[in-house]
């Protein structure tokens, strides 16, 4: 098939790039000039694991085109997907400017059948609307607008890409459904389901598991900070109650909120809609307002270990990207930890295996970034760790101790073993875990 993907960021390049693996001629589309530059000349612009091999195959082999020129992008397309951005609007609500903007192009641009695809994240009756702008100048002979929202995770965007747990197609018109049928089938050749369905509830199904999903973190969040109360230990608390099957084991560690690009903005525009529906939707109030006290939690741990005095303090920081494998720092919880932090006087030495870039580009020189883990850690007072890296996980133990000041561990993500940190001396703060004190130094 000719598919047009327009919008070239994490959802639409991935989405472009798995298209063409599957022997479709793909042109992603983006108004950013230097994106595609970037693109053309063969260098991804994000990092995700995998993408690489798929993108250089594909590129090579003349199935993923790279432009900035929407009409020569749609021309020959039977299907286009919109991966265009929907950021948080002024009350809350998704911000749904970039989708009709270039529906609203479409409508002069389009001349012979096709299919028209929100893979963006929109509210119910986006679908609705977008049809309606390309009414204005087309007949409904030549489009169908369908739901198709995207349930990749970055950092694992390609895996989740080509082999989905479920697609959802929200689609009225038997015409598009067979066309979307043709074009999901290689990815569900194991077995999994394909979910027609009309496209409000195609647009609600997005909402309501990004928010279940937060929800499950937030009460997770709550469940630690009740075991810090009451000295009970939340990696017990978590496996006694994921063993059971109605819940389920993923997704119950709990940590310093959740954020990204998607959670955050996800929670807050699917209770604006209830809201406009005249529907108070108390659990994402609660939801919300756990999710940014537990983005200050850690601040609150150094402040009582140092006893609020933290001018002059060096802070170690491991992790910046708002979970691993990204370096995607939107709404990354780090990014608040790090201003209450500078607020306090305190200095703050960071590393990231992938996102400091990103993280330069906000902060300049007001922090200190560093190319290895270790150096962030040289001469600093205590670390604190934002993002579960991987090469975070089974770090020189010996040689941190060497390099810190104190050895002082502030875990915003229970990445290590309770009983091996006493044995190893240092003072280990966790998340609804007990604290272990070591001996301080000097
Ligand atoms: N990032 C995720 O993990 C994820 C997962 C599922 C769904 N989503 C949803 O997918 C949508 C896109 O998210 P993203 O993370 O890929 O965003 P992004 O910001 O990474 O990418 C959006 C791209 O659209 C381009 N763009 C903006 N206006 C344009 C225009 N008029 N014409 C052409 N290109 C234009 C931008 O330059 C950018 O490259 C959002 O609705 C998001 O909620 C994101």
């Amino acid at each position: 098939m000719n598919i047009a993907v327009i919008g070239t960021g994490y959802v639409g390049l991935v989405t472009g790039t798995c298209f063409a693996e599957t022997g479709n001629n793909v042109i992603c589309v983006d108004n950013n000039e230097k994106k595609v530059k970037s693109l053309r000349a063969g260098k991804i612009p994000i990092f995700e694991p995998g993408l690489d091999v798929l993108f250089d195959r594909n590129t090579k082999e003349g199935r993923l085109h790279f432009t900035t020129n929407l009409p020569e992008a749609i021309e020959n397309a039977q299907i286009i997907f919109l991966a265009l951005p929907t950021p948080p609007g002024e009350n809350g609500n998704a911000d749904l400017s970039y989708i009709m903007g270039v529906a609203r192009d479409l409508s002069g641009l389009i001349t012979d059948y096709k299919v028209i695809v929100d893979k963006s994240t929109v509210p119910v009756g986006t679908a609705e609307k977008v049809s309606a702008i390309l009414a204005e100048k087309l007949s409904k002979k030549l489009f169908d607008v369908v739901s198709n929202p995207e349930f990749l995770r970055e950092g694992v965007a390609v895996e989740d890409f080509m082999k989905p747990d479920r697609v959802v197609i929200g689609a009225s018109n038997e015409r598009a459904r067979k066309l979307m049928k043709q074009l999901y089938e290689p990815f569900v050749r194991q077995g999994n389901p394909i979910f027609f369905m009309d496209e409000r509830s195609a647009e609600l199904t997005k909402y309501a598991a990004n928010a279940y999903l937060a929800a499950r973190i937030s009460f997770m969040n709550e469940i630690a900070n009740l075991c810090e109360k009451t000295g009970a230990n939340v990696d017990m608390v978590r496996i006694g109650m994921g063993s059971d099957t109605r819940i389920g084991k993923r997704f119950l560690f709990p940590g310093i909120g959740y954020g990204g690009s998607c959670f955050p903005k996800d929670v807050q525009a699917l209770a604006k809609t209830a809201s406009d529906h005249t529907y108070d939707f108390k659990i994402l109030k609660s939801v919300m307002k756990v999710n940014s006290i537990q983005k200050g939690i850690l601040t609150k741990k150094i402040k009582k270990h140092y006893k609020n005095e933290l001018s002059g303090k060096t802070v170690g920081v491991w992790g910046l990207a708002f979970k691993p494998n990204t370096d995607d720092i939107r709404e990354a919880p780090a990014l608040v930890i790090i201003d209450e932090l500078l607020a306090l006087g305190a200095k703050v030495k960071a590393f990231d295996p992938e996102a400091m870039a990103h993280v330069k580009s906000i902060y300049g020189d007001r922090i200190t970034l560093v190319d290895s883990m270790y150096a962030a850690i040289d001469g600093a007072d205590c670390l604190a760790i934002m993002t579960e890296w991987s090469e975070f996980r089974n770090p020189d133990f010996e040689r941190m101790s060497d390099t810190l000041r104190d050895k002082l561990i502030f875990d915003g993500r229970n990445l290590y073993d309770i009983d091996s940190m006493k044995e190893q001396g240092f003072t280990y703060v966790s998340m609804g875990r007990p604290k272990v004190r070591g001996k301080r130094r000097g």
